[in-house]
């Protein structure tokens, strides 16, 4: 450990803040050494926890802003499902299914949004069909901050004080209903305005449910926990003395049975939600609840899927972008999914006559690498070369060439170590403490540079191909592995330090851009956006989990390789239901289903086929970016050959495009592989450029492994 701090002592010692993250790294050391000699039982050497070398992030928002003093000595959420809470001036609605739920300073607003679909997109409209707040604002001295405050947060839900108005507000995700209380024991003057007039309120006699039909269609429930006595006008409903609790739901089906279910549920109600992974391919969900009776929330469609036990109420549904959510009852779920193969050689191996051919390319590409150094400097570009290098090194263990090995283990030392050791000079990765996480040199003070990787978009991506090809070097270079591992594992725990057990890093968030609830990645990082979080390659984010298991391999370190796994088993799921568009779907809509295999950019409340570098008509781009990087995993991701052939079809006409450059033409050929070996093959050996974290061998390893 010593040597490896010293080496940054040297070559970091332009950075002031540098000696005191050393002394921090050397007390958690000391601290956590107990645990590891302890507990790393399964480990060969202990894994003693190393913090990069610290620096200010000029480019993050202050999270001091929004977020309640008490948390701010925690990793903070930076992709999270209510970042627009905290960036910007915190005024974009975030959803929090089956709510768009949007605050301002002093109310919330709340809309159960209808659907815009055409072939090119899908939206949820927000409308404040209900906006809660105070009419008696108070601004006690005490309260120097009148904005928003979140007061605590969970992995499944986020609870927001509106500290003026006396309003705490527990959003819980999932949940039919809108929970908030007053904070203080005193009571506030309470307002829910409209803007649908109001056809009709009543209330029951015991002054606890109250119904409100809006002119628009929508009824909603409001239920209280003592006796409240409303008044209302057009557009607004008032109660001069309100505390208490009190929940909001929508009816979603005039179906008497749906009220009847919200009334017998409305009692118990849940203020936060913890997810526990420990075991591989397990999810358990829990949530901290009050009040009485049974608890009553919404699983989208992939939960339903892996939901084990019985406590579903199928007919009891509300609409949403991600398919209908249904009712399940009970405070505790378990998730369950199918283990994926997580192996460094294709899953079922290539027959050694093609060998010769991969062998061919593989000496090219392997000569070419040590003729060439990486010429970008930017974290993404870079970390695609390497893992590409990376990549060769595995395919000549599969097609037994190993004279190719030490080659390209040389080109991998030195192409990474100075990222790890901290003297690459262009560029490098760095601590920054507002948000707990890694940020480049560049992107720290540029949130243009490395992509936004300075305001923490994309980390899994990038960090994920370093991930790649830190764990083949690590099997290949076993004693550099070694000497690495520290940093290997802090490198990783940037964006997964979940189920790391002892080993995870208090300076880390648990995940970073996984989502426990949804079960996928957000890229998006600190950034206010009108549709929320958003990500465009699922492939990419698979590879970032996959790496994480590939590391757990070269290290021995099997709860490593479980938890990798898992997080890239349920990437893979939520790309097969919510970016691959089967012909058969009516979750988006019969037009954009009829226009679109593929989702281009997926965002929180919106499915998009634009790009973020290309418009919605270069096929062949989604595609790619959908397919990259090309490796074992691509086969479990892309497991359906006929969805593969729908997608190809549909993207092959715009491979004329001029928009679109040759290299994609890797991406659309390797997925005709999976149905088409003959034709694909003879497409890809005539194939002159590659994608740059492409290769020929990457792709003649491919298509063989496909048969043939
Ligand atoms: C988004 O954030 C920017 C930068 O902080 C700010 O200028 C803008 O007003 C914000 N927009 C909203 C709607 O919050
Ligand atoms: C789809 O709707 C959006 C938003 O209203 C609009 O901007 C776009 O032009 C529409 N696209 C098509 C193909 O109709
Ligand atoms: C920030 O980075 C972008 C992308 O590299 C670059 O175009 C821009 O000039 C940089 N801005 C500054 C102020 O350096």
């Amino acid at each position: 450990m010593i040597t490896i701090y010293h080496r940054f002592n040297t070559s970091f010692n332009q950075l002031p803040t540098c000696i005191m993250a050393l002394a921090t790294s050397f007390l958690l050391f000391l601290s956590f050494s107990f645990w590891f000699n302890a507990l790393a039982t399964s480990h060969a050497s202990p894994t003693a926890p190393f913090l990069f070398p610290e620096t200010k992030a000029t480019v993050v928002p202050n999270p001091r802003r929004f977020f309640s003093p008490h948390l701010l000595s925690a990793p903070l959420p930076t992709n999270s499902f209510f970042q627009n809470f905290v960036v910007g001036k915190g005024e974009e609605p975030e959803y929090i299914h089956p709510y768009l739920v949007k605050t301002t300073t002093s109310s919330l607003s709340l809309s159960y949004p209808s659907r815009l679909s055409n072939s090119s997109l899908v939206r949820q409209v927000f409308v404040p069909d209900l906006t809660i707040t105070s009419l008696n604002k108070t601004s006690p001295r005490s309260i120097r901050n009148t904005r928003h405050r979140i007061s605590s947060f969970s992995d499944l839900s986020v609870t927001l004080d509106l500290t003026s108005s006396n309003l705490r507000f527990f959003l819980v995700r999932g949940s039919p209903f809108l929970t908030f209380r007053t904070i203080s024991r005193s009571t506030t003057g309470l307002s829910i305005s409209t803007t649908h007039p109001i056809l009709s309120f009543s209330s029951t006699d015991s002054l606890t449910k109250h119904t409100v039909k809006l002119n628009n269609g929508q009824t909603w429930l409001f239920h209280t926990s003592v006796p409240l006595p409303l008044t209302h006008s057009t557009s607004q409903i008032t109660s001069s003395d309100f505390s208490g609790v009190i929940r909001i739901a929508i009816l979603p089906d005039s179906n008497a049975k749906y009220e009847a279910i919200l009334d017998k549920y409305s009692p118990c109600y849940p203020i936060s939600g913890h997810v526990e992974l420990t075991m591989p391919f397990r999810l358990e969900y829990t949530w901290k609840k009050k009040g009485r009776g049974k608890l009553l929330l919404l699983a989208h469609p992939l939960h339903r899927r892996l939901l084990s036990g019985n406590n579903v109420l199928a007919g009891f549904k509300y609409k949403s972008i991600d398919g209908d959510l249904v009712g399940v009852i009970g405070y505790s779920w378990v998730l369950k999914l199918k283990p994926v193969p997580v192996t460094w050689h294709s899953i079922g191996g290539i027959r050694g006559k093609h060998f010769p051919e991969i062998v061919s390319a593989l000496q090219d590409d392997v000569d070419a690498l040590n003729s060439t150094t990486i010429s970008t400097s930017s974290s993404y570009f870079y970390g695609k070369s390497i893992a590409r290098a990376a990549r060769l090194a595995l395919i000549a263990e599969e097609v037994r060439f190993p004279k190719a090995i030490p080659l390209v283990a040389k080109f991998l030392r030195d192409s990474i170590q100075p990222w790890l050791d901290g003297n690459y000079g262009r560029n490098g990765f760095l601590y920054e403490r507002q948000w707990s996480g890694l940020v480049t040199k560049l992107g720290s003070s540029n949130s243009s540079e490395d992509f936004g990787f300075g305001i923490y978009n994309d980390h899994h991506f990038h960090l994920g191909y370093f991930a790649y090809a830190i764990a083949v070097l690590a099997k290949i270079d076993p004693e550099w592995g070694r000497q690495y591992r520290p940093l290997a594992y802090s490198l990783m725990a940037d964006y997964m330090n979940i189920g790391l057990g002892s080993f995870s890093y208090s300076f880390y968030p648990q995940v970073r851009c996984f989502d426990l609830w949804k079960l996928h990645s957000w890229a998006a990082g600190l950034y206010n956006f009108s549709d929320g979080r958003n990500q465009e390659s699922t492939s990419e984010a698979v590879n970032a989990y996959y790496s994480a298991a590939l590391l757990g391999l070269a290290y021995k370190d099997n709860h490593l390789k479980g938890i990798g796994s898992t997080l890239a088993a349920l990437e893979i799921l939520s790309a097969q239901t919510w970016w691959h568009v089967r012909k058969g779907d009516d979750m988006y809509g019969k037009e954009f289903t009829k226009k679109n295999r593929l989702v281009g950019i997926l965002w929180a409340n919106m499915r998009d086929s634009k790009l973020w570098f290309a418009p919605a008509e270069l096929k062949a781009c989604r595609l790619g970016i959908q397919v990259l990087p090309i490796s074992p995993i691509t086969e479990v991701l892309f497991s359906d050959a006929d969805f593969a052939r729908d997608v190809v079809e549909w993207a092959s006409p715009s491979l004329s495009l001029s928009g679109v450059g040759e290299s994609w033409k890797d991406f659309v050929y390797a997925l005709k592989g999976i149905y088409n070996y003959g034709s694909a093959i003879n497409s890809i050996r005539k194939l002159k450029v590659h994608d740059d974290g492409n290769s020929l061998a990457n792709l003649l390893w491919w298509i063989h492994s496909r048969g043939g």
